[in-house]
């Protein structure tokens, strides 16, 4: 059965919708933890650079792929091969990126479910001067609480739901056209907050972030910052190969993704900014970890002027941005149910958030009543967080470089990007060899110890 195949409606929307799907909770919780615990600035730079050399690739690579398939990524990768007549086990590559994004947003709606519950905690004032005990607490106990979670899980679910069901054009790049824009308005709002009300601690931010201290950069970091420029840009999930394939001839993909990380990079250094000022100024940890934003912030949120409605506003930001990203989780599945079943698109959207949804619930019982359950010493959502980011995503992500880079046509693809000899040596050493290499190193890693 042939179905039509939608597209985006123009270069804007589609790079907005990309943008909405990388900057995320990767950028806002993840980004700020992760360099907190890392020393800072040494993580950061090593960070920045990663996503130019080899997140930018890659993402042109995802893209350029999708767009020459037209359809989900696997059967996309399965026809590009067969086209530079390579064998269809490529396909792979594309079941283990759709595979991956299913997994993900089973987990990635839960915490995309307590940013919306926060939203309500902030604004009833459950903040107002609590201290680090209290917001654990209020942390833990929240965690314990299954209907809460659950409540929340479902109806983020439902808004996903609701937006992607609505197809390409008129779900999710409308959506990203209007969270965008307001997300980067709160964004700005954030940062002049911190900086009108954390004092000198604004500075102190800024050079935490941004004065090297190379010492402070070890293996542990610059594998961390690898694995964080993928995740960060929505690399290996079959995402952005999806968002390729409704993607039209006449867009320069180079230019677009350089705008794309440029985005996803000042998202990230932004929310630093806004979150270090508030956590100096009011003598909290930098390098608290995963609680950063739902047990550390709370603390400043409620001990300063004004801190309900901006904690609130804080809360908001997130919960746009986690949006932006899941409905791009959700994409890949979608696709290739309303390709390769009689399902139409909305069907196929509901059927797909409902086992989503179902996968959701075992991770929300993961952290109360099922906390016992454990497999390879992990429990369910540990498992599955560690599967995708830490396996399934550094493979597909070698995948798709390593078949684009030594699979494919290479003249083909040096006009399409149209590459001056000296920019397309670089790719090709970038491509073939340096990616590759990292890619391999980042996987060996994750099977090494837990170091966070
Ligand atoms: N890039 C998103 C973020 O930074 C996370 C994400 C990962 C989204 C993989 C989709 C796929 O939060």
């Amino acid at each position: 059965m042939k179905k039509s195949h939608s597209q985006w409606s123009s270069r804007m929307g589609f790079m907005l919708a990309a943008a909405g799907s990388a900057v995320g909770l990767g950028n806002i919780w993840k980004f700020p933890y992760m360099a907190g615990e890392m020393g800072g600035s040494a993580f950061v730079l090593t960070y920045l650079l990663f996503m130019f050399v080899i997140g930018l690739p890659i993402l042109v690579l995802e893209w350029l792929i999708g767009r020459r398939g037209q359809k989900n990524p696997i059967h996309t990768m399965e026809d590009v091969a067969v086209s530079e007549g390579r064998s269809k086990l490529w396909r792979w590559v594309g079941i283990i990126g759709v595979l991956g994004s299913f997994l993900i947003l089973s987990f990635y709606s839960v915490i995309g479910g307590w940013a919306t519950d926060y939203i309500f905690l902030a604004i009833n004032g459950t903040f107002n001067g609590v201290n680090g005990e209290a917001t654990g607490q209020i942390f833990s106990s929240f965690l314990g609480n299954t209907n809460s979670l659950l409540i929340w899980h479902t109806v983020f679910m439902a808004a996903n739901t609701i937006i992607v069901a609505m197809g390409v054009g008129a779900g999710l790049e409308r959506a990203c056209k209007v969270m965008m824009p307001g997300l980067g308005v709160l964004l700005l709002i954030l940062v002049a907050y911190a900086a009108i009300v954390s004092g000198s601690s604004f500075g102190k931010a800024f050079d935490f972030l941004f004065t090297p201290n190379w010492s402070a950069l070890n293996g542990t970091a610059i594998l961390a910052a690898l694995g964080h420029a993928f995740f960060s840009l929505s690399l290996g999930m079959g995402i952005m190969m999806a968002y390729g394939s409704y993607l039209g001839k006449d867009v320069n993909l180079l230019s677009t993704a350089r705008t794309v990380v440029i985005l996803d990079v000042i998202v990230a250094m932004l929310s630093g900014m806004a979150i270090f000022p508030l956590v100096f100024a009011n003598g909290l940890e930098a390098g608290s970890g995963p609680g950063l934003i739902f047990v550390t912030l709370p603390i400043a949120f409620g001990n300063m002027a004004a801190g309900s409605i901006l904690g609130c506003l804080f809360f908001i930001f997130l919960t746009f941005a986690a949006l932006t990203s899941s409905i791009s989780l959700l994409e890949p599945t979608v696709e290739l149910l309303e390709e390769k079943t009689p399902m139409g698109r909305k069907t196929a959207t509901v059927v797909s958030s409902v086992l989503i949804w179902a996968l959701g619930i075992a991770c929300i019982l993961s952290f109360n009543e099922w906390a016992d359950v454990k497999l390879f010493d992990k429990g369910i959502f540990d498992l599955l967080d560690y599967l995708t980011s830490k396996i399934m995503l550094p493979v597909t992500g070698l995948g798709t470089v390593i078949f684009g880079a030594w699979m494919m046509n290479q003249k083909v693809i040096r006009k399409e990007l149209n590459l001056s000899n000296f920019w397309f040596g670089v790719w090709t050493v970038l491509t073939r060899v340096v990616i590759p290499v990292a890619v391999v190193l980042i996987l060996i890693c994750g099977f090494l110890p837990e170091t966070r």
